[in-house]
C-alpha cells in the first residue's frame, strides 16, 4: 500500500472542543479518514496531544518521506511513524496525529486487502485469539471531572453480559437507562436531570454510595441480576495522590479509601469492578486493595495508560487484574496491540474504552473486536454514545 498524500482537518468532539481528523489518500485518489477523540480525565503518562497548528506541522513532516514508502502491514506504518518521532511522549509528532495517521493508513491497507480494519489487525497481532462477545460497561451516573455535581466518583457503570444477541443486550441497557432517569426524577423531585459528558445522569446525591444502591435496586426491580453487575471508575487522581485524598469533603489516607471501598463492596452485592481507586502514582494502594478483594476487578487506567511496559510492571506487582485500553493514550495501533499482548501475558482482563470527548469514528470497537477484548466501556446508551453501541450490533451479529 502506498500513501500519496495526507490531509488534516480540525473537527469538533462531543463536547464541542476542537480535535483532529486525518485523511490518508492512496495513489488512486481513494480517501481513508480517522477522527481522534479527546480525554479530559487524562493520565499524566499519556502521550502528548497537539493542537491543530502543531498537528499541521507534524503532517508536513510525515509527508516529506511517506510517498516514497510501501507498507504491507499496520506494523510497518507504525514503525515508520515511530521512527520519525522517537520519543516516549510522542512530542515530535503528537500522539493524536500519530494515531490519526496510523488508523487512516490501516484503513487504506484493509481496503487493499479487501478486509475490514478489525480483520487486518487481528490477523497481524491476534491470530490465535478466541472470539468473545465483550461485556458492555455503560456509564449511568456521572460525577467527578465529567459533571457539575457533588459526586467525587467519576463513573457509576452498569456492566452487561450478553447471553443471546448483543442488540437485545443494548436494548435492555437503553430501557434500564430510561428507567433510571424516571426513578431519579421522582426520587429527587426534578423536572429535568443534568447529563454528564458521557451521557450519565449527573445530579447531586446525598453521598457517593447512593448511586450504587439506586442502580442495584433498579437492576433487581427489572429482573436483570443475571445480566447486569456494577462497576465504578473512581478516577482518584482527581481528588488525591499517594500523599492523601480528599473524599466527601474530608481528608483521607490511602487506608481510609481502601476501607470505603471495602464497605461499598460489603453493602453492594453487585459491585464487581473498581477502576483507578487510587492516584496514578499510588500503585501501593492498588496492590493492597487487590489483596483485600482478590475476586473483584481492580482496573488500571491513569495508572497504566495503554503502555505495555507500565502494564507489565503493574500487572507483575499485582496492582491490577484488568486494564483500560485507550489507543490515544499511547499513539499507534501497534503499541495499542502491544499493550493488549502485555495484559494477555499476565492473564489480566482487557477493557477497550472510548474517551469523554468522542467523535463519530467507531475505531475503538473495531480494535476491541480485533483483540477479542473482554469488555468495552462506551458511556451511557444515549446521544452520540449510541454510535459505539450500534457498531457493536454490527460487528457482533
Ligand atoms: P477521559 O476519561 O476520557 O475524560 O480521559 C475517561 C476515564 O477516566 O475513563
Ligand atoms: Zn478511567
Amino acid at each position: 500500500m502506498k500513501i500519496h498524500d495526507i490531509e488534516l482537518r480540525s473537527i469538533f468532539d462531543s463536547r464541542g472542543e476542537q480535535t483532529i481528523e486525518v485523511t490518508v489518500i492512496d495513489p488512486e485518489g481513494r480517501r481513508f479518514a480517522a477522527a481522534i477523540p479527546s480525554g479530559k480525565s487524562r493520565g499524566m503518562r499519556e502521550v502528548s496531544v497537539f493542537a491543530f497548528e502543531a498537528a499541521r506541522a507534524s503532517i508536513d513532516k510525515i509527508r516529506e518521506t511517506v510517498a516514497a514508502k510501501t507498507f504491507d502491514t499496520v506494523g510497518e506504518v507504525d514503525a515508520f511513524l515511530l521512527g520519525i518521532d522517537g520519543t516516549p511522549e510522542k512530542k515530535i509528532l503528537g500522539g493524536n496525529v500519530m494515531l490519526g495517521v496510523s488508523l487512516a493508513a490501516a484503513r487504506a491497507l484493509a481496503h487493499e486487502k479487501k478486509q475490514a480494519l478489525w480483520e487486518v489487525v487481528r490477523e497481524e497481532y491476534f491470530s490465535e485469539g478466541e472470539e468473545l462477545t465483550p461485556l458492555i460497561f455503560s456509564n449511568f451516573i456521572n460525577g467527578g471531572g465529567h459533571a457539575n455535581n457533588n459526586l467525587d466518583i467519576q463513573e457509576y457503570l452498569v456492566i452487561a453480559r450478553t447471553n443471546g444477541s448483543i442488540a437485545a443486550t443494548v436494548r435492555r441497557l437503553i430501557e434500564l437507562y430510561r428507567a433510571t432517569g424516571e426513578f431519579l426524577k421522582k426520587q429527587f423531585k426534578l423536572k429535568n436531570i443534568p447529563i454528564g459528558d458521557e451521557g450519565g445522569y449527573s445530579l447531586d446525591f446525598p453521598n457517593n454510595f447512593e448511586p450504587l444502591s439506586i442502580l442495584e435496586a433498579l437492576i433487581d426491580e427489572n429482573d436483570l441480576e443475571r445480566e447486569c453487575i456494577l462497576g465504578l471508575d473512581v478516577a482518584a487522581s482527581h481528588f488525591g495522590s499517594e500523599k492523601g485524598y480528599v473524599f466527601e469533603g474530608k481528608k483521607r489516607t490511602g487506608k481510609d479509601m481502601q476501607k470505603i471501598y471495602e464497605t461499598y463492596v460489603a453493602q453492594s452485592k453487585l459491585l464487581y469492578s473498581i477502576e483507578d481507586p487510587f492516584g496514578e502514582n499510588d500503585a501501593e494502594g492498588f496492590i493492597a486493595l487487590r489483596r483485600a478483594m482478590p475476586e473483584k476487578w481492580i482496573v488500571g487506567d491513569d495508572l497504566t495508560t495503554t503502555n505495555a511496559a507500565e502494564i507489565e510492571a503493574h500487572a507483575g506487582e499485582g496492582a491490577v487484574n484488568a486494564v483500560i485500553i485507550k489507543p490515544n493514550q499511547i499513539g499507534t495501533i501497534a503499541e495499542t496491540c502491544a499493550a493488549v499482548q502485555a495484559a494477555r501475558r499476565h492473564n489480566i482482563k482487557v477493557i477497550f474504552s472510548h474517551r469523554s470527548g468522542e467523535t463519530e469514528d467507531v475505531f475503538m470497537i473495531e480494535l476491541a473486536k480485533a483483540c477479542s477484548a473482554d469488555a468495552v466501556k462506551i458511556g451511557a446508551p444515549v446521544k452520540e454514545r449510541l454510535l459505539k453501541f450500534n457498531e457493536l450490533v454490527r460487528l457482533y451479529p
